[in-house]
C-alpha cells in the first residue's frame, strides 16, 4: 500500500499530540498521508496508550482501510477510479474496460481487453441446478430478496473458486461474479413476471446481453436497441464502485473473517437494499409518483424541511458529496438521450423531477445543508423508461456494483496487513448483577 507517514519540512514525522487530561500524559499519534485527499491520524496505538477507544458511529470521521481503487472529493464533486475521472470513463470507456480497470489497476491494452471480454463471456451461464432455487421463491418476492439468496447460493455450486488464499481462485470467482450477475438478475425478473428464463447469448456485449435476457422471449427474435444498450452500459459504469460506502464496507467486513467471495457479495447485496443506500432509486420513483403533479411540489419540499416529519426528498443528499454528485450530471444527460430515443416527450415524472431539482437547488434549506441531487435521482426515470419495474432498480445497481465489491474484497485479501474487522463499542448497558430465579422476579 502506498500509505506513508507525513513528514514536516525538517524531515521529522508529523504527529498529532493528544493530551490525556485525566493523567496529563501526552501521546503522539502519527499522521499518514495518502496520494491525495485528507491525511489520517493513525490511532492504532491509542487504546494501548490511553485505555480509550475512539467513538465514531456511522464512521463520519473514520478511514476503515487504505485503498488504491476509488477516490472521492465530496466538496469538489470529484470521483476517480484508479485516477480516471468518472465523466471521462462514462463518455469514452465501456463497462468491460472499467471492470478490468477496477480489478487490475490499469486500463487494458487491446489484447488484454479482448481476452478479458472473452473470459467474462465464457462465464455467463449459471449451473443448471441453480434455476431450481428460483422456483422456491414466491412469484411476488422482491427481486432483491431473490438476489441475496441466489448469489449467496453460488458458493454451494462453485467450490473450485472459494479458496480465498489461492490468487487464481480469487480471480476466477471475480470473473464468475461479474459474468453471472446479469444472468441471475435477468432470471429474477423473468421469474417475477412468469416468463421462461433466457440463456445468455455470447455474441452480445455485456449490457446488450443483459437487456436480451431481461426483455427477450424464446418465441420471437429480440433486437436490442443500441442506444438503450449504450445507456445501460453507462449506467453500469456510473455504479461500478464508490469507495467505502455501506455495502462495500459490508463486503470487506464479511470478507475480513475469511468468508468466501460469493457469501461476501451476498452480504453486500443485503446492505445495498436499504432506501438510504441502493434502494434510493426505487424510493425516488415512488416519491415522484406520490407527488403526482408539479403544483404539489412545494407541499413535499415543506415536508422535507419539517423537523417533525421524517419525510426526506429521495435522491437528494449524500454522506460524502456536499456538491453535485458527478454521476448525477452524466445520468441527467443519459436520461435525456434515452427519453429522446424512446420518443417520450412529455413524461410527467420527468417534469416533476426537473422542477423538484430546480426548486430544491434554490431553496435555502437545501443550499445550507448542501443537499444536491445524487446518482439515484435520475437513474429511476431512465430505468422506468427502458421498461424495468421499480423493484428491479436496486438489482441493476447490485449488478453494476459487483465489480467494485469484488475489487475491494480482492484488494483487502491481498493486503499482507489485513486483519479481521472487529470494531469496539461504548457500553451503556447494565453493570454486573446476580442472576435472579424466575419465581423471584417481580
Ligand atoms: N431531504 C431532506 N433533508 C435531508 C435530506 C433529504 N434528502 N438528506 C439529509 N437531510 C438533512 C437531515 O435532516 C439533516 O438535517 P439536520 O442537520 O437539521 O438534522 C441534515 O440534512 C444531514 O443529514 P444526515 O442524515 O445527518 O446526513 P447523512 O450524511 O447521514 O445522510 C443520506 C446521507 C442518507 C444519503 C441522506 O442525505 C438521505 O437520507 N438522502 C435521501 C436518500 C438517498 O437519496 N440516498 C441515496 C444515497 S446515494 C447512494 O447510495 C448511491
Amino acid at each position: 500500500m502506498s500509505q506513508t507517514t507525513q513528514t514536516a519540512g525538517d524531515g521529522t514525522a508529523e504527529t498529532v499530540t493528544l493530551i490525556d487530561n485525566r493523567t496529563g500524559k501526552k501521546i503522539d499519534l502519527p499522521i499518514l498521508k495518502g496520494s491525495t485527499g485528507p491525511d489520517v491520524i493513525d490511532i492504532r496505538k491509542l487504546y494501548g496508550a490511553t485505555g480509550c477507544f475512539t467513538y465514531d458511529p456511522g464512521f463520519t470521521s473514520t478511514a476503515s482501510c487504505d485503498s488504491a481503487i476509488t477516490y472521492i472529493d465530496g466538496d469538489e464533486g470529484v470521483l476517480l477510479h484508479r485516477g480516471y475521472p468518472i465523466d471521462q470513463l462514462a463518455e469514452s470507456s465501456d463497462f468491460m474496460e472499467v471492470c478490468y480497470l477496477l480489478l487490475h489497476g490499469e486500463l487494458p491494452n487491446a489484447a488484454q481487453k479482448t481476452e478479458f471480454e472473452a473470459t467474462i463471456t465464457r462465464h455467463t451461464m449459471v449451473h443448471e441446478q441453480l434455476t431450481q432455487f428460483y422456483r422456491g421463491f414466491r412469484r411476488d418476492a422482491h427481486p432483491m430478496a431473490v438476489m441475496c439468496g441466489v448469489v449467496g447460493a453460488l458458493s454451494a455450486f462453485y467450490h473450485d473458486s472459494t479458496d480465498i488464499n489461492d490468487p487464481k481462485q480469487r480471480m476466477i470467482a471475480s470473473h464468475r461474479l461479474i459474468a453471472k450477475l446479469p444472468t441471475i438478475a435477468a432470471m429474477a425478473y423473468k421469474y417475477s413476471v412468469g416468463q421462461p428464463f433466457m440463456y445468455p447469448r455470447n455474441d452480445l456485449g455485456y449490457a446488450e446481453n443483459f437487456l436480451y435476457m431481461t426483455f427477450g422471449v424464446p418465441c420471437e427474435p429480440y433486437k436490442v436497441n443500441p442506444v438503450i444498450a449504450k445507456a445501460m452500459d453507462k449506467i453500469f459504469i456510473l455504479h461500478a464502485d464508490h469507495e467505502q460506502n455501506a455495502s462495500t464496507s459490508t463486503v470487506r467486513l464479511a470478507g475480513s473473517s475469511g468468508a468466501n467471495p460469493f457469501a461476501c457479495i451476498a452480504a453486500g447485496i443485503a446492505s445495498l437494499w436499504g432506501p438510504a443506500h441502493g434502494g434510493a432509486n426505487e424510493a425516488v420513483l415512488k416519491m415522484l409518483e406520490e407527488i403526482k403533479t408539479v403544483d404539489r411540489i412545494p407541499e413535499f419540499i415543506n415536508r422535507a424541511k419539517d423537523k417533525n416529519d421524517n419525510f426526506r426528498l429521495m435522491g437528494f443528499g449524500h454522506r460524502v458529496y456536499k456538491n453535485y454528485d458527478p454521476r448525477a450530471k452524466v445520468m441527467q444527460q443519459t436520461c435525456k438521450e434515452v427519453l429522446a430515443e424512446l420518443g417520450i416527450k412529455d413524461d410527467p415524472l420527468l417534469d416533476i423531477a426537473v422542477e423538484l431539482e430546480r426548486i430544491a437547488l434554490s431553496d435555502p434549506y437545501f443550499i445550507e445543508k448542501k443537499l444536491y441531487p445524487n446518482v439515484d435521482f435520475y437513474s429511476g426515470i431512465i430505468l422506468k423508461a427502458i421498461g424495468f419495474p421499480t423493484s428491479m432498480f436496486t438489482v441493476l445497481f447490485a449488478l453494476a456494483r459487483t465489480v467494485g465489491w469484488i475489487s475491494q474484497w480482492k484488494e483487502m485479501i491481498e493486503d499482507p496487513g489485513q486483519k479481521i474487522g472487529r470494531p469496539r463499542q461504548l457500553y451503556m448497558g447494565q453493570t454486573p448483577r446476580d442472576y435472579v430465579p424466575v419465581e423471584k422476579r417481580g
